[in-house]
């Protein structure tokens, strides 16, 4: 049975792409994988794009779906995962992916403002889906990073994963070719796993 996660936050810019296609590589590995591209910006379609044309293809493929692919959700495919990267601020194709998601991952920066928009994308998911906060770009040795995790725990607003994603030059670099498996990315791809199978 394929199993669908989606990675939303209506803020743009969070690491939403960019998570997608460096989880989705470390899944490569050990599953069968394909990634949904359901942004009109199409970013993870121009990432693949200029990895392919760079020789270092992406290890999945990256389908753009159609209307009915997305109301229905993924069917009939083999892959074991489907990643769906989703838009900033377009509620109805958000609203699709959360419908069709066995596993929500929200992406968000420690700083204040994409908390916030984080934290409202997530009160849109119905109860009974899983989900959890992924912090992206987060300098762990800040009071800001600190302050964001400890809110989040202490007040138990929302499932937040252990591991954070650093604010690295590298995984900004990595845009347009095949990602290296970042550590990050991968300490959350085995959290996602642990919970998923
Ligand atoms: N961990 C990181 N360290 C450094 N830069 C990062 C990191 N994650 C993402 N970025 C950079 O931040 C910018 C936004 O990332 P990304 O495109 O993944 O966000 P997004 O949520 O998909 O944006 P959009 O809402 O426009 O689709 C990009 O320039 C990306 O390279
Ligand atoms: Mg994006």
């Amino acid at each position: 049975m394929t199993k669908t996660i989606v990675f939303v936050n209506a803020k743009g810019g969070t690491g939403k792409t960019t998570s997608t296609i460096c989880i989705a590589t470390a899944l490569a590995g050990m599953r069968e994988v394909a990634v949904w591209d359901a942004d009109p910006q199409g970013s993870a379609t121009d990432w693949a794009e200029q990895a392919a044309d760079a020789g270092q293809p992406l290890p999945f493929n990256v389908e753009i779906p159609n209307e009915v692919r997305m109301k229905h959700g993924p069917r009939h495919t083999t892959a074991d995962y489907v990643l769906i990267d989703t838009p900033p601020g377009h509620p109805k194709v958000i609203d699709e992916a959360i419908a069709a998601a066995d596993f929500v991952i929200l992406p968000s920066s420690p700083a204040v403002i994409d908390l916030d928009r984080m934290l409202a994308t997530a009160a849109s998911i119905p109860a009974g889906v899983p989900h959890a906060a992924l912090i992206t770009r987060a300098n762990k040795q800040t009071v800001a990073y600190k302050t964001a995790v400890t809110f989040l725990r202490d007040n138990s607003v929302i499932p937040v994963f252990s591991n954070a994603i650093g604010d690295r030059q590298a995984i900004q670099n990595s845009f347009g070719s095949r990602p290296d498996i970042f550590y990050d990315y991968s300490a959350v791809t085995d959290e996602l796993l642990e919970v998923m199978e």
